[in-house]
């Protein structure tokens, strides 16, 4: 894919890993990017916990390598203006996060935790605070003189009819907002039904007059389906979640395949799992151990999937409580 800007931020090989709470660890992060993903935003982080509790608890989720990640994005959930204002001043005076790249603002989120308190995907349904709460985070960064970008991540709709909000993607655009990413789902869908790339390129075609990117997202499995949503949406980037999970390989393969060279193939076995051994250490350098390895027992089944024997191993990787005992069970040293 042709290259973007998000504000000043130049974006090569626009293919992205889509956030997701439980998988966007540092660790995978790093390693998709080495596989050729372009950026990857952390998972959804609380401004009103930030605004009101500091970074402290939140930093784990939050946690940036600017010199590993190249380009590194924060993802923030709310629904007050003033909460996403005060959380990214408090992110912009922190010194392990200062240098983030991106500030992304969740309004797809479909969670009803989330969508209770009018953050995530009730954002849809009301696009004059939608835009105040870009607008929020604009401000906060012009006063502390960064020229950092803000985007923000969405659906298709909130209710099952809903087949696109042209009118929220302008409020958004109209707004500042430095990049749009949809998901083909209307928050009713959740993650059922068929992603609709029609749905997505109504929202493209209504922001086609700004100078911002705009990004889809939805059932992306492989180079045919990322050719299919780029072709019928006209979108810019594109971002892969649940197809990525245990597999960081199909930013290369998808890479390739829009590129015309040759497929790689999936590595053998024990590359599989010396990678999610890569990624529970990973994990292992800023959790304690048994947080990480019960953490990391929902991400393991994903690595194994398809090999020889896998149903027993996972059975047996999700009772593991030491990094030991994973890397036994795997025969990996
Ligand atoms: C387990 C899980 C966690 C997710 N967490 C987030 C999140 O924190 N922020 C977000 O914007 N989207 C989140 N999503 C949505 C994905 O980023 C993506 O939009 C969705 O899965 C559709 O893309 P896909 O078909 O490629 O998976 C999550 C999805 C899953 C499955």
């Amino acid at each position: 894919m042709k290259s973007v800007k998000i504000g000043n931020i130049k974006i090569e090989n626009p293919i992205c890993l889509s956030p997701m709470a439980g998988f966007s660890s540092l660790p995978f992060r790093i390693i998709c990017n080495e596989m050729g993903a372009a950026y990857s935003p952390t998972e959804l982080v609380s401004a009103r916990s930030i605004r009101y509790n500091g970074i402290g608890k939140s930093l784990r989720y939050m946690r940036i390598a600017p010199d590993e990640e190249k380009i590194t994005a924060i993802q923030l959930f709310g629904s007050e203006p003033e909460d996403f204002e005060a959380a990214v001043r408090t992110i912009m005076e922190t010194p392990v996060l200062q240098e983030v790249s991106i500030i992304d603002i969740n309004m797809g989120c479909p969670v009803p935790k989330v969508v209770k308190t009018g953050s995530g995907s009730a954002l849809m349904e009301d696009p004059a605070r939608a835009a105040s709460i870009v607008k929020a985070c604009k401000k906060a960064l012009a006063e502390l003189c960064l020229n950092v970008p803000v985007t923000v991540k969405t659906r298709i709709g909130y209710n099952a009819g809903d087949k696109g909000k042209p009118e929220f993607a302008r409020a958004l655009a109209d707004a500042g907002c430095d990049m749009i990413c949809v998901h083909g789902r209307t928050r009713i869908q959740m993650y059922h039904g068929e992603s609709s790339n029609e749905a997505i390129s109504v929202m493209r075609e209504a922001v086609r007059g700004y100078d911002i990117p705009f990004f889809a997202n939805g059932d992306i499995t492989d180079t045919e389906s990322a050719r299919k949503i780029i072709e019928e949406t006209g979108c810019d980037g594109i971002m892969i979640g649940r197809a990525a999970r245990g597999n960081p390989w199909i930013f290369e393969q998808v890479t390739a395949g829009l590129n015309g060279n040759e497929i790689p193939a999936m590595p053998c076995e024990k590359d599989r799992k010396l990678m999610l051994i890569r990624e529970l250490e990973g994990r292992l350098k800023y959790l304690p151990e048994d947080v990480a390895v019960r953490e990391f027992r929902s991400v393991m089944p994903f690595y194994i999937k398809g090999l020889p024997g896998s149903s027993q191993i996972k059975v047996r990787l999700c009772s593991c409580s030491k990094a030991d005992e994973i890397k036994e069970i795997l025969g990996i040293d």
